[in-house]
């Protein structure tokens, strides 16, 4: 094992060995979906959410993990906060830390952010995602949904499309990771601008050729185009790379679709491949609550 277990701010500390355990301790949780409440590994324990962009998932998947393991949760949103006043990141997560939380969960637009914080902390710092950097949890959690639907120990031989605006995306690069680590290859998909040449690497390939890629893999994850980033995109983008029903029958039978959420319907997702019966994409969101249960239990236990 890689992970000293202090820190989870970025893609690289976690090994093979890391991910698999992490999984599978969240699939018990997963699979148990209770309430430890009392007496659980957090009790007594807080955990300080510092979210300076916005989010559904991340946010409140940290504070019912926490719930369910006992422990309480202190949420500070950016709008609501005094970075809106010109308060730093470390200023502002020094400050959080100093009211006595446990754990201090980040989201920042600053590449790099938890990392900064974590070297300035005496308490375990979690990377809620940064910039276009990173959202470990993310790529985990992705990696416990596709392992859990496909079968296996890891995702070895497995190959896996993920279309779109990989350039923008720290789901991408937490999943691009992941996966790699855990045996599987990876086709990014998309036009040159948003899922550029440069990121082809060993186990890594890039093409702009949906149609062709989809029947040779074993799951398919669409990305948002993440216009806040000033990503662009030609006219023809959906026609191009929105998975419309017809599309998404050129998967094998297996294989299922994902996307990391929020989705842009009827631009990158068609209302019926999201909701189908290839969709996971509420298992996703499952299994991100499930996974940082499993984080957090490592980090404060
Ligand atoms: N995928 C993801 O991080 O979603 P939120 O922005 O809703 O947390």
């Amino acid at each position: 094992m890689a992970w000293d277990g202090r820190h989870l701010v970025d893609l690289d500390t976690l090994d093979r060995d890391d991910i698999l355990g992490l999984i599978q301790r969240a699939s018990v949780f997963r699979d148990r979906d209770e309430y430890i409440d009392k007496g659980g590994p957090l009790a007594g324990q807080v955990v300080g959410n510092l979210f300076l962009e916005n989010s559904t998932r991340t946010r409140l998947s940290f504070v019912i993990a926490s719930r369910r393991l006992g422990g309480g949760s202190l949420n500070l949103i950016g709008a609501f906060s005094s970075t809106s006043k010109g308060e730093t990141l470390l200023d502002t997560a020094r400050t959080v830390a100093a009211m006595g939380v446990h754990v201090l969960v980040i989201r920042c637009g600053e590449d790099g952010g938890p990392a900064a914080a974590a070297a300035a902390l005496d308490i375990p710092v979690v990377n809620a995602g940064d910039g276009t950097s990173g959202h470990p949890t993310a790529g985990r959690l992705d990696a416990m949904a596709l392992t859990r639907h496909l079968g296996g120990e890891d995702l070895d031989g497995r190959r896996i499309a993920i279309v779109g605006d990989v350039a923008h995306s720290r789901v991408a690069r937490s999943n691009i990771q992941s996966l790699v680590t855990l045996g599987a290859s990876v086709a990014l998909v998309g036009p040159p601008e948003l899922a550029p040449a440069d990121m082809a690497a060993d186990g890594i390939d890039v093409t702009e050729d949906l149609d062709g890629t989809l029947p040779g893999v074993d799951a398919v994850m669409m990305l948002r185009v993440q216009f806040e980033r000033d990503a662009s995109v030609g006219d023809n983008y959906a026609d191009r790379y929105g998975l419309t029903t017809q599309r998404a029958s050129l998967l094998p039978a297996h294989a299922p679709v994902m996307h990391p959420g929020p989705m842009n319907r009827g631009f990158e997702i068609d209302d019926d491949v999201a909701d189908g019966p290839r969709s996971i994409v509420v298992e996703q969101v499952a299994c991100g609550v499930a996974m940082r249960m499993a984080v957090l239990e490592r980090l404060l236990s």
